[in-house]
């Protein structure tokens, strides 16, 4: 209580005395509040500065990851979005529909690429979001969405980050588009952003290369040409007790070799199950192709289909939306 530290220009008269008195008694608690005001900007302080240092870090550590390397999507383009590739999608999409009957018109296309599916389920009378991280491709998909004369609504955003609460009647993850991150909790925080941007009853689509399958055909070396007469080498090594894959592709193209290193994990069908049920789906289901064929010796490709459940709560306020349309 001491006025001087509170008040240090009030020392005498009536009012000064009773202007003291209160001072007196309240300075304590003035003196608290200055000092809690000044120890919570502190802490606020504190704590945005950590925030700041966390967020910073993070940028830092996303910005050497192998996928942010842009000449890597560039110089592959032709190896990865072949023209055969791209033709394809149309009848891929037909069959994911057939696969998911997906009970809205709805889509998020999670790593859209240059926006292969997308543009197949847009002609389809889809609205489609397709969100990819690369610029390069979100620029080859919008010149390639505006030659096929259809509105597909393109995000550049990173797959861990991008989430639109109760939004898709459907979500797809297709061409090894998931695992592809060092620490494999991102694949969790991947799939919880799928789940909850689906509407609730909505259905996810995930198509990759499992486990089961790169055993059987996993070659240490192997190479393709081009049509333009460029040549890929791919070579290969599992590693992390046959959790990961590392790729070291080179193209060989007018003379010059360039060669890139990325590296992802891959899934069995039940540890990609697993995942999907640790983050909220049901009913999830493994076919070895978009025929519907299931997850056996034959698979060609891991398939996992897995839903949103429609909760008591949602069904309700389904039926009051529908009742609403209805007028
Ligand atoms: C193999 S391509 C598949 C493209 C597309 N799904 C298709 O079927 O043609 C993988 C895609 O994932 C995108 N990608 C890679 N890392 C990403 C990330 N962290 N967030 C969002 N997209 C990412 C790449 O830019 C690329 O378009």
């Amino acid at each position: 209580m001491n006025v001087r530290v509170a008040r240090p220009g009030i020392k005498r008269g009536p009012y000064v005395r009773r202007r003291r008195w209160r001072v007196e008694n309240c300075g304590p608690s003035v003196r608290m509040d200055a000092r809690a005001s000044t120890i919570e900007t502190k802490i606020w302080g504190g704590l945005a500065l950590v925030g700041y240092a966390a967020n910073m870090r993070k940028t830092l550590r996303r910005a050497t990851e192998w996928f942010e390397d842009e000449a890597f999507w560039r110089e592959f383009y032709p190896f990865m979005f072949s023209e055969r590739r791209i033709a394809e999608a149309d009848e891929q999409m037909a069959k994911v529909l057939a696969l998911t009957k997906p009970s809205g018109k709805v889509v998020l296309d999670l790593c859209c690429g240059p926006g292969r599916c997308s543009i197949a389920l847009a002609r389809k009378g889809f609205r489609v979001t397709g969100v990819d991280r690369t610029n390069y491709l979100l620029k080859k998909a919008r010149e390639r969405a505006r030659a096929a004369r259809v509105n597909v609504e393109w995000v550049q955003n990173d797959m861990r980050d991008f989430v639109r609460l109760n939004s898709f009647a459907l979500v797809i993850s297709m061409f090894t588009s998931f695992g592809y991150f060092d620490d494999k909790q991102e694949d969790m925080t991947v799939l919880g952003n799928m789940f909850g941007s689906l509407q609730a009853g909505g259905i996810c689509l995930i198509e990759t290369l499992g486990k089961e399958r790169l055993a059987k055909v996993l070659q240490a070396t192997t190479s393709s040409e081009l049509p333009d007469g460029s040549v890929v080498v791919e070579r290969h090594r599992i590693f992390d007790d046959w959790t990961r894959i590392e790729n070291e592709w080179s193209i060989l193209r007018d003379g010059r070799v360039k060669t890139f290193k990325f590296h992802h994990t891959i899934y069995s069908g039940q540890e990609l199950r697993d995942r999907m049920e640790w983050a909220g789906f049901v009913g999830v289901k493994l076919y070895g192709n978009l025929n519907g064929d299931e997850y056996g010796p034959e698979a060609e490709r891991l398939i996992a289909i897995g839903r949103k459940a429609v909760t008591k709560r949602t069904e309700k306020r389904l039926r009051v939306t529908k009742a609403k349309a209805r007028g």
